[in-house]
């Protein structure tokens, strides 16, 4: 039985064991997806044992996605792009390193909410996810991308990276036609961030990456002012279902079943 992985500390609110294990069920792929808390001294280890082909395939967590970089031997140019790998597995004799996160980001976006071509986006944070957001972001061809951070040396950092972005101090206010929430704030159930108020406007799109809590505070506050919301389930479910066909050569279903499934939690 082949078996995958996903390493990261810490893991107990992971979902990817849940919706691997589904679609291997539902695909008749002989194989188990478990999930393993790591120590940054247990990296190198760890993809010897892909390179053993002990492990199958593997998804990349927090606090790992950058630093795994150094054990791998081939970068997506996604990964390359976003300097972050999520997905690795072995090709020939190499290990590869991929990033599914951009395309599950901009696979996570429904018609229904807003139209992102040539729109104006306002991202909060500038930590590990930043660059996936941006990078999914531009690709679906949006106008502006503004990025606010509490701590701006590391907005400054991203912009040497990415010169097209535009900065925005931390708790000053902008137009834009959505923001998307990137920073771990709201992972607590009573975590607030600390937001200008004039930043909820009616027709702002508000999206958190965060999906447990469901509803992040940031999300409720914009729902009560009567704006759409959008958490960060299916930009996760996108992700997995990316990884799963790089690794299987099969685009996995997402159906309101799965959905209801990991809801359930
Ligand atoms: P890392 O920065 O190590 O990559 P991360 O979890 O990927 O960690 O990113 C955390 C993000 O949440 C950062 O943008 C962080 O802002 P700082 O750079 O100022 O630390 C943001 N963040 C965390 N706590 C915050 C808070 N209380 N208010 C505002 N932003 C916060």
């Amino acid at each position: 039985m082949k078996k995958y992985l996903v390493i990261g500390n810490p893991l107990e609110h992971s979902l990817s064991p849940k919706v691997h294990n589904f679609w291997f069920k539902q695909n008749k792929i002989n194989a188990i997806y478990n999930k393993e808390t790591l120590e940054d001294a247990d990296l190198e280890n760890f993809i010897k044992m892909i390179r053993d082909k002990k492990i199958e395939g593997a998804n990349i967590t927090v606090p790992f996605k950058e630093k795994i970089i150094k054990f791998i031997d081939i970068l997506s140019d996604e990964a390359k792009d976003a300097n972050s790998v999520n997905t690795v597995y072995m090709s020939g004799n190499n290990i590869m390193g991929h990033n599914t996160d951009i395309a599950g980001f901009y696979l996570s976006l429904k018609p229904e909410t807003i139209n992102f071509k040539d729109k104006n986006i306002l991202i909060l944070g500038a930590g590990g996810v930043t660059p996936s957001i941006i990078l999914g972001l531009r690709m679906i061809g949006v106008k502006k991308i503004i990025v606010s951070n509490r701590t701006k040396d590391k907005v400054l950092k991203l912009k040497e990276r990415f010169s097209f972005i535009e900065i925005l101090n931390w708790g000053e206010t902008v137009k834009a036609n959505a923001i998307i929430n990137t920073t771990s704030v709201g992972l607590k159930k009573t975590d607030k961030i600390q937001l200008n108020s004039s930043l909820f406007t009616p027709d702002t799109f508000f999206y958190d990456v965060i999906y447990n809590p469901k509803e992040t505070n940031f999300l409720k506050k914009a729902k009560n002012e009567g704006c759409m919301v959008q958490n960060g389930l299916m930009m996760f479910i996108n992700q997995a279902a990316v990884a799963f066909k790089t690794w299987h050569n099969i685009m996995p279903k997402i159906d309101k079943n799965l959905i209801e499934f990991l809801q359930n939690d």
